[in-house]
């Protein structure tokens, strides 16, 4: 009973929002490094230079001009630069993740450090630079698990291609996935291809500068031949390889038994499941094929594209669970709900953090169940936690209890999923376990580390790293593999 022995216990981070060193030793930039900081009330925004050499900032949701490139405005504060420095601090990170007890470690590989064009120039310092990472790792027995692409693309790619709507990128996404994959032979073997690849749709993710639907779901359709061949490439470079896929997960309720309200449900969450259909299934589900024909979209297609999604199914289902939501027919109800990507309801029963996520644990229960009654493939949650403020005591102690109660409800509805439910999960690596740059907001202060690290909004602060209370709790939680929560 209880966890398998060999249950990958560990934490998340992401490139972009961890790694700072933005145009240190020899990385290119990316799109992400033009994204300014922001709150839950000032939306982001990416400074632009137009084609007559004029610098714009635009909403970073909001499409671009035609003939827009991506540019860094010097006076402006912009997260990723320097972000919570892992860049300068890896080896005291990894020691601090060692002495938590990681059994993994999640990370990304920034495209346009190996490849500062995207294309098929390589940076050398850069390969060197995460091969001495997962050295360190593995030094301490922790497996790295990459995502080979989390929420940006190098500049160049958006500025002379348009992104992802290119067909082109696929190849160059395949040469930089082969790139690492054969570097990092024998000390990397588990992968996953796209962060949340159900949210991308913007410039800063995927370099597109429109987002109409024609647009996006070409787009779309690269993302998924792309994930494919890397799929079926990774197992032929090395069939150790374990490579996934990565969702961001959001159950919904129906908000009431009214048939009306679980139909609307039923269609929210296909919004989601689209996407581990096409990647788990190898192919499109008949609900978009229809979507498609009623709004006229056409997707190019090339004739193997459709074998590629077959052969290059994943290994397993990564996602990231923060909340569930509701679904109501009633269009005066719907309307923008917290964190929700997607027009929701606010749920009556749950309460929400600062940053209006709603709290639900039984969710996280729910979601395991319906992902893998319905799919029957190794499940990996690779994101979940509390975005909140923390107070720095006068001793320099945090305690974080609210982020204690949080993971150990999450961990028990996990533990409940495996135990009673009989879902096969590989393991668990909370978001942000150290603090770093909130995606959504560009805030410091949402942090959900369990090691805190001294930088402001503003980007002011020693960087220095402390151990939070939680840092002891999830010590002893890996300790007894679940057991002492
Ligand atoms: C996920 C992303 O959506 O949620 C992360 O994969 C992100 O990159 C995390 O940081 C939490 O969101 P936020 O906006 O609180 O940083």
């Amino acid at each position: 009973m209880g966890f398998p022995e060999n249950f990958l216990w560990g934490g998340a981070t992401a490139a972009n929002q961890y790694e700072g060193g933005y145009l240190s030793g020899g990385k290119g930039l990316s799109t992400l490094d033009a994204i300014t900081g922001g709150s839950k009330d000032h939306p982001r925004m990416i400074t632009y230079r137009t084609k007559e050499g004029q610098i714009e900032r635009v909403n970073r949701d909001a499409s671009l001009p035609e003939g827009a490139t991506g540019f860094v405005e010097a006076d402006q504060y912009y997260p990723s630069h320097v972000a919570t420095d892992f860049y300068h601090h890896w080896q005291e990170d990894i020691a601090l993740f060692a002495e938590m007890g990681f059994k993994c470690f999640r990370m990304s590989i920034s495209w346009a450090r190996i490849c500062p064009k995207g294309n098929e120039e390589v940076n050398e310092e850069g390969l060197v630079f995460y091969e001495r990472i997962f050295d360190e790792l593995l030094k301490y027995g922790i497996q790295p698990v990459v995502t080979i692409n989390h929420f940006d693309i190098p500049m160049y790619l958006a500025d002379h291609y348009d992104g992802w709507s290119d067909r082109e990128v696929i190849d160059y996404f395949l040469f930089f996935c082969e790139t690492i994959f054969k570097r990092y032979k024998g000390k990397v073997t588990h992968w996953m291809t796209f962060n949340e690849i159900n949210f991308l749709r913007s410039w800063t993710q995927i370099g597109i500068h429109q987002n109409d639907p024609q647009t996006l779901w070409q787009a779309r359709h690269h993302l998924f031949v792309a994930s494919a061949k890397a799929v079926v490439l990774g197992h032929e470079i090395d069939p150790n390889n374990q490579i996934g896929m990565m969702i961001a997960y959001i159950p919904s309720y129906p908000m009431t038994a009214n048939p009306e309200d679980v139909l609307a449900a039923l269609q929210f969450n296909r919004q989601q499941e689209t996407f581990i259909d096409v990647q788990v299934k190898g192919q499109y589900p008949a609900h978009l094929l229809k979507y498609f024909e009623r709004e006229q979209i056409e997707i190019q297609q090339e004739a193997e594209d459709e074998n590629w999604l077959k052969k290059g199914c994943v290994d397993y289902i990564g996602f990231s669970y923060y909340m569930s939501t509701a679904a109501s027919a009633n269009p005066e109800q719907v309307k923008y709900v917290g964190g929700n990507q997607q027009p929701a309801v606010k749920n009556p029963y749950l309460e929400e953090s600062d940053w209006g996520w709603a709290v639900d644990p039984l969710g996280l229960r729910i979601s395991l169940c319906q992902l893998y009654d319905r799919y029957q493939v190794p499940l990996f949650i690779v994101e979940n936690g509390f975005g909140a403020l923390d107070q720095v005591m006068a001793e320099g102690e945090i305690h974080d209890d609210y982020r204690i109660d949080y993971f150990q409800k999450h961990i028990q509805a996990m533990k409940d999923a495996v135990e009673l439910d009989g879902v096969d999960l590989m393991g668990y690596t909370p978001w942000g376990c150290i603090d770093l740059v909130s995606a959504g907001t560009g805030e410091m202060k949402k942090r959900y580390g369990f090691i805190y690290v001294d930088l402001d909004d503003e980007g002011n602060g020693s960087l220095a790293r402390s151990r939070k209370k939680s840092f002891h709790w999830y010590q002893q939680v890996i300790q007894s593999n679940g057991e002492d929560l």
